[in-house]
C-alpha cells in the first residue's frame, strides 16, 4: 500500500495493548476449535481503545462496523467499563426469581425512551440476551394473541429477525431458512413499502401479527417509508393484528433518535431492541405497549435466565445515560449528514443511504467495478473494518463516539481504493499482513 496507506492513516491512536501469550496462533486454532457458521475469520483481534481495535500482530484497525451495530461507545469507555467494574465487584447475577436496581431502572428507562407518556404505565418489558430472544418473546406475544383463530404472521422480504428457529420463520433469506424447513407456524412475506399488499393479507383476518424493520439492514440498509409505517399501524389496528417493530440494529440511537420509529409518529404493539443497548455487553429487550397486549404472557408462560442480569442492565444503563450526558445523540446526526455528503462525492460511489450511524454505501456496478466484498477486504487491509452487507454495498455501524478525524480518514482510505481497485486488483495480496483479510466471501458476507 505504500505512501498512499500512511496518507490514508487514521489519525493517532494509542499504542496497541499486549497481546497475550499466543495470540499469534489464534485466527489458526479457531478453525479447530469452534464450529464453523461464520466462515474464515478475518483476523485475531486481541484488544481495543477508543475507536480502534488491534490484531495479534500488532496492527491497528478503525473499527467502523461496531461489531455489526454494537459497540457504540467504541472500546474501554470508561462510563461503561466503571459501571461494569463496579456492578462486577457487588453482584453480577441473581436469577430472575429475585428484583435488582439496575434492572428496574433499566426497564423503566425503556419505557420512557421509548413510549409517550400515556401509554408507559400499562407497558412491560422482558429482558433476555439477544436480538433473537428479543424476538422470541414478542413471537410468543403473537402466537398468544393469534391463537387458533389467527394463526398466520406476516413479515416483509429481506427481513432479518434472527438465527432461532422462531425468529428465523420470520427472516426472509432463502440460504438462511431453506436448511431448516419447514417451520412450525405459516409466514407470508410481503413486500416492503407496498401498503395495498398488506392489507390484502391483513383482510384474510386470519394475522397475528406484522413483524417489520424500520430499516432493513439485511436488504443493504434500506428504510421503510413513513407512509408505510403508519399505514401498518393503521392496517394492524383495523384487522386486529399486532404490529411488531423490530428496534434491534436501528434502535437505542443508532439513528439518532432512540428508535427509528419514532420519526414516524406510530406507536407499535411490541418494540424489540438489542446490539447498541448493551455497548458489547449481551441485552434484549421486548416491549409490550399497553394492555392487554403486557399481559398476553404471565408467570411460567416465558423466562429466561440471564435476562436483565445486573452486569447487563448496568451496562445498558450506563451506555444510555452516555449517550444522553455527552449529547450523542446530537452528535450522531451531525456527523452523519458531513461524513455521507463526503462519501457520496466519491468517484465509483453510487448512493449512500445514511441514517445516522447506520450508512449503506453502494458502488457503482460498472463492467470491472470490484464487488463490495472486494472493497471491504481491501480496507481491512488498509486498517479499516466494514462489512459487505450486499454484493454492492458495504455497511458501517461505528460508534457513535467516531470522530470526525477518524470518519475523514476513511473517506480518503475509500477514495484511495475505488480509484486504484477494479474487480481483479481489489482481491488481496496473498500473504498479506492481516493473512486472513482474504476470507470475505465473494459476495455478502454472513452475519
Ligand atoms: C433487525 C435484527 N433483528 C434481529 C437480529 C438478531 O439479533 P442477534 O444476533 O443479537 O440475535 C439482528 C441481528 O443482526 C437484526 O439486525
Amino acid at each position: 500500500m505504500g505512501k498512499d496507506l500512511l496518507d490514508d492513516a487514521p489519525p493517532a491512536a494509542p499504542c496497541q495493548p499486549a497481546a497475550a501469550p499466543g495470540a499469534r496462533d489464534v485466527a489458526r486454532r479457531h478453525a479447530d476449535a469452534l464450529l464453523n457458521t461464520f466462515g474464515q475469520v478475518k483476523a485475531a483481534l486481541v484488544g481495543g481503545e477508543g475507536s480502534y481495535l488491534f490484531d495479534a500482530a500488532g496492527k491497528r484497525y478503525l473499527d467502523l462496523l461496531g461489531g455489526i451495530a454494537v459497540s457504540c461507545l467504541g472500546h474501554g469507555h470508561p462510563a461503561l467499563v466503571e459501571a461494569i467494574s463496579a456492578q462486577a465487584a457487588s453482584m453480577i447475577h441473581t436469577s430472575n426469581f429475585f428484583a435488582t436496581p439496575a434492572q428496574v431502572e433499566l426497564a423503566e428507562e425503556l419505557l420512557r425512551l421509548s413510549l409517550p407518556p400515556e401509554a408507559r404505565a400499562t407497558s412491560r418489558v422482558f429482558l433476555s440476551n439477544s436480538g433473537t430472544e428479543a424476538n422470541e418473546a414478542a413471537l410468543k406475544l403473537a402466537l398468544r394473541h393469534g391463537g387458533q383463530a389467527r394463526p398466520r404472521l406476516v413479515a416483509l422480504q429481506g427481513a432479518f429477525h434472527g438465527r432461532s428457529t422462531g425468529a428465523l420463520s420470520l427472516t426472509h433469506k432463502e440460504a438462511y431458512r431453506a436448511p431448516f424447513e419447514p417451520f412450525a407456524r405459516e409466514v407470508t412475506f410481503v413486500a416492503p413499502d407496498d401498503a395495498e399488499e398488506l392489507a390484502r393479507e391483513l383482510g384474510r383476518g386470519d394475522v397475528a401479527a406484522v413483524f417489520a424493520e424500520p430499516i432493513q439492514g439485511e436488504r443493504g440498509v434500506v428504510a421503510l417509508s413513513h407512509d408505510y409505517l403508519r399505514a401498518a399501524r393503521r392496517l394492524c389496528s383495523e384487522h386486529g393484528a399486532l404490529l411488531v417493530v423490530d428496534e434491534v440494529q436501528t434502535g437505542s440511537y443508532r439513528t439518532g433518535a432512540f428508535l427509528a420509529h419514532h420519526a414516524a409518529g406510530i406507536t407499535p404493539d411490541v418494540i424489540t431492541l438489542a446490539k447498541s443497548l448493551g455497548g458489547g455487553v449481551p441485552i434484549g429487550a421486548t416491549i409490550a405497549v399497553g394492555e392487554p397486549v403486557c399481559s398476553l404472557l404471565g408467570p411460567g408462560s416465558h423466562g429466561s435466565t440471564f435476562g436483565g442480569n445486573p452486569l447487563a442492565a448496568a451496562a445498558a444503563l450506563a451506555v444510555l445515560g452516555t449517550v444522553q450526558r455527552e449529547g450523542l445523540a446530537a452528535r450522531i446526526g451531525e456527523l452523519s449528514r458531513r461524513w455521507s455528503r463526503d462519501l457520496a462525492a466519491l468517484s465509483g460511489v453510487a448512493q449512500v443511504r445514511a441514517y445516522g450511524l447506520l450508512i449503506a454505501v453502494e458502488l457503482e456496478q460498472g463492467a470491472d467495478g470490484p464487488s463490495s466484498a472486494d472493497v471491504a477486504a481491501a480496507l481491512m487491509e488498509a486498517g479499516f473494518i466494514v462489512n459487505a452487507v450486499t454484493p454492492t454495498a458495504l455497511r458501517l455501524a461505528p460508534p457513535y463516539t467516531l470522530s470526525d478525524a477518524e470518519a475523514d480518514s476513511f473517506t480518503r482510505a475509500l477514495r484511495r481504493i475505488l480509484t486504484t481497485q477494479t474487480k481483479n486488483s481489489a482481491l488481496p495480496a496473498a500473504g498479506n499482513e492481516v493473512g486472513a483479510a482474504g476470507g470475505t466471501s465473494s459476495t455478502e458476507e454472513k452475519r
